[in-house]
């Protein structure tokens, strides 16, 4: 059976057999990131001279794929992360998704894949999150984070842009990514390894970036630690960002310092968000080349008073070691009289932003569905 779209051009076709309340409230209890995913997916497809065409929601299911399709061998793909949020009043939003369509369509220019216009980006999303509302938490710290993915399905064993092209968007019910909020991590700093080159795709979300960084991230965790944070691969130097997240640091007179986006680094929707924060609470805020040796000479003197990790998944979660083979520096213990941390402070002011606690004064905000009546 076929319905009408819930936006002009996304096709629903309900999945019969959804997941039962119960079933539905088992697996949002306490979900372990990207494990439990929702009752529907959107799905587009691309293919050259025609363009995008077959806009559906449809249930969730493995998708058949040739074993040549072109992603699974030369990773012609490019992603996307975002949250929807349950507010108080039953209402659903999502936060600055027009940003996150004009990343995956500068992802998509960079991996020569058709662009997804915003249009279409966000009537999968805004689609798929009303199909499956049911699966936004209302729960405090919960939401709904959604993963759009456009993946090159072509078979062909050609090392050229594919001919066929889909687009994915799946939903995963999600709490924290990294430890509870207010704990500080332990980061690794990668010696070996570089995440991005000057020229290449570390200013794009694609999952070559991810692939590399998994071997760093497994000796991260043999360390220990639960991110691998690397330094720029010319000179191996500055600090650029963590596996899946940006990096801030705090000084003790409440200015922030940031790796700037020099080509090699994502340029994170959260980032962004933060630094606006920052600079509206009227602290100066340098995005500028971080050498390691000044994080770290820094949190050793006491002039560096903060780290810590934001991104979509991660929020903001505070830092407090960067360890090394030949490293091993704490952030300076905070006491009472210190008041909360600026890492706090912003991880409180953002989300109270996205759950419609607080005033929106940028406009980040959208309705998705709206407060029910009555
Ligand atoms: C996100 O924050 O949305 C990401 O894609 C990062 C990943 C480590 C989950």
């Amino acid at each position: 059976m076929e319905t009408q779209a819930p936006t002009a051009s996304f096709t629903v076709i309900p999945n019969r057999r959804p997941a039962t309340d119960e079933e539905r409230w088992l697996a949002m209890e306490d979900p372990v990131f990207g494990k439990v995913f929702t009752d529907h997916m959107a799905r587009a497809t691309w293919r050259e001279g025609d363009g995008w065409a077959d806009r559906r929601i449809v249930p969730l299911a493995p998708i058949p794929l040739h074993p040549a399709a072109a992603v699974l061998h030369y990773a012609q793909q490019a992603f996307e992360g975002l949250k929807a949020y349950r507010w108080a009043d039953g209402s659903i939003k999502l936060f600055r998704p027009e940003a996150n369509a004009a990343r995956l369509a500068a992802s998509c220019r960079r991996m020569a894949l058709p662009e997804v216009s915003e249009e279409d980006f966000l009537a999968a999303v805004e689609g798929l999150v009303e199909v499956d509302q049911n699966w936004v938490s209302g729960t405090d710290g919960a939401s709904l984070y959604l993963r759009p993915t456009v993946i090159a399905t072509e078979a062909s064993l050609l090392v050229q842009p594919a001919a066929e092209v889909d687009l994915l968007v799946t939903a995963s019910p999600v709490g924290a990514y990294m430890g509870a909020a207010g704990e500080g991590v332990s980061i690794w700093v990668s010696r070996g390894y570089h995440r991005a080159n000057p020229g290449g795709t570390g200013d794009t979300k694609t999952a070559g970036n991810y692939a590399a960084s998994m071997l760093p991230q497994k000796e991260a965790k043999e360390h220990g630690c639960s991110q691998v944070l690397f330094l720029d691969a010319r000179e191996d130097t500055y600090v650029e960002e963590l596996g899946g997240m940006n990096l801030v640091a705090v000084r003790a007179d409440g200015s922030v310092l940031t790796p700037r986006l020099t080509g090699t680094i994502l340029p994170g929707v959260t980032r962004d968000s933060i630094l606006t924060l920052l600079r509206d609470e009227g602290r100066t805020v340098e995005e500028r080349d971080i050498a390691l040796s000044e994080l770290v000479e820094g949190m050793e003197s006491g002039e560096i008073v903060e780290l810590f990790a934001c991104g979509t998944a991660a929020v903001v979660t505070p830092i407090a070691r960067l360890v090394s083979d030949d490293l091993d520096v704490s952030v300076p213990e905070r006491s009472e009289d210190d008041g909360p941390s600026v890492a706090e402070t912003m991880r409180v002011r953002l989300t109270d932003i996205q759950y419609g606690r607080a005033e929106d004064p940028h406009g980040w905000v959208r309705e998705v569905v709206p407060a029910p009546e009555g």
